[in-house]
């Protein structure tokens, strides 16, 4: 217990000493005092690497200025920005959200952590972030480089997504913080586990290693811990890309399981990769395209597309119709028109590679 409560002391010393002499990481963001730069800088971050997120703060903050504007912009035109981020929950949250504050709280940025908090799309621990940089207030940040961090350096073998292991981690991450600069705090702590303490981490420049268990104890490949496995499910989509006269279908997709939103065209799903011929003959029986009304451009090659718990695989056949059937909830758009729009991954690659 000794050890721990020294270590509990040394840790914010350490932690400052180095991010104020060693912690070069330069982001746009960082010491930004308007709470809707840092909300928006934060939703990005979630789930992306800071590397990825950087050019679309940069367009967002280039494009919406203020959050009237973003809360005024067409939501086409958001999804459109936000193409290729991922996560498009994240998007539909941060329009509400924006068109929240600008009308019922009159442009006003909530300054207190509940109401924060209370905003669609803020979490525990985007709602530190925002009230630690924006106003100094005392709310420790806990995220996947806060586990690592902590359950390296005090040796905690408990789940890290185990109720248990969470209420554990927040309480730690809570008795650590400096109160007294909490914004600066926890940058520090984010960027120690970007930069020192990461998957693969670079003991040998740690100013915490005769201090870390992990370390002393050969355990920085096994800490964290983790309950659960996720499973990764492996879906076919076959999308057809039907033309006619200069225009293609496409809609807006409204399941709830990914990419909502976003727009797509006529697709067959199939647990496997099935021919071609197969395909069509779905298509077929499913008043997609109806027989010997149209020939066939092209057949893709496979394209892929890793998510979080879901490997998508795709092809890509193009068809041009003999005469106008437009498919059942499809609506036909020029190329230029489309382009405006925001479409999943797969699909832009495979557009950069085949251009129409
Ligand atoms: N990830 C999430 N928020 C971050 C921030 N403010 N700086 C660096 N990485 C982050």
């Amino acid at each position: 217990m000794e050890i721990r409560n020294e270590l509990l002391s040394k840790f914010p010393v350490l932690l400052l000493q180095w991010n104020r002499k060693s912690n070069t990481r330069k982001m746009p963001w960082k010491g930004e005092k308007d709470p809707y730069k840092i909300w928006l800088s934060e939703i990005i971050l979630q789930q992306t690497r800071v590397d990825q997120g950087l050019k679309y703060y940069e367009k967002f903050v280039f494009h919406f200025p203020t959050i009237y504007k973003l809360a005024a912009a067409r939501t086409d035109k958001v999804y459109k920005l936000w193409e290729g981020l991922g996560y498009y929950s994240r998007c539909s949250n941060l329009i509400e959200t924006a068109r929240f504050i600008s009308k019922k709280l009159d442009g006003k940025f909530p300054n207190k952590f509940e109401n924060i908090l209370a905003l669609k799309g803020v979490g525990h621990y985007t709602a530190s972030a925002i009230a630690s940089f924006a106003y100094n207030l005392p709310y420790a940040v806990v995220d996947g480089n806060v586990f690592r961090i902590l359950s390296r350096v005090f040796g905690i073998k408990i789940p890290t997504d185990s109720t248990k292991g969470k209420k554990l981690f927040i309480r730690l991450a809570f008795d650590l913080l400096d109160k007294k600069h909490p914004g600066v705090y926890n940058q520090a702590l984010m960027d120690f586990g970007a930069v020192i303490c990461k998957p693969y981490p670079l003991c040998n420049s740690c100013p915490l290693k005769n201090y870390c268990f992990a370390f002393n104890n050969d355990q920085v490949d096994k800490l964290p811990v983790k309950e659960k496995k996720i499973s990764i499910k492996t879906r076919w989509f076959n999308y057809l890309l039907i033309g006619h006269n200069g225009k293609i279908y496409i809609r807006k997709r409204m399941t709830n399981d990914i990419w909502k939103n976003l727009n797509e065209f006529p697709y067959i799903e199939t647990e496997k990769d099935v021919p071609v011929k197969k395909i069509l003959s779905k298509a077929e029986n499913t008043e997609l395209l109806s027989k010997k009304s149209y020939s066939i451009q092209s057949v893709s090659s496979i394209y892929s597309q890793q998510l979080s718990h879901q490997k998508i695989l795709g092809r890509f056949i193009r068809i041009e119709l003999k005469k106008e059937i437009v498919p059942a909830g499809y609506k036909p758009v020029t190329i230029k028109q489309m382009f405006r729009l925001a479409f999943p991954r797969i699909i832009t690659s495979y557009f950069e590679k085949n251009p129409l």
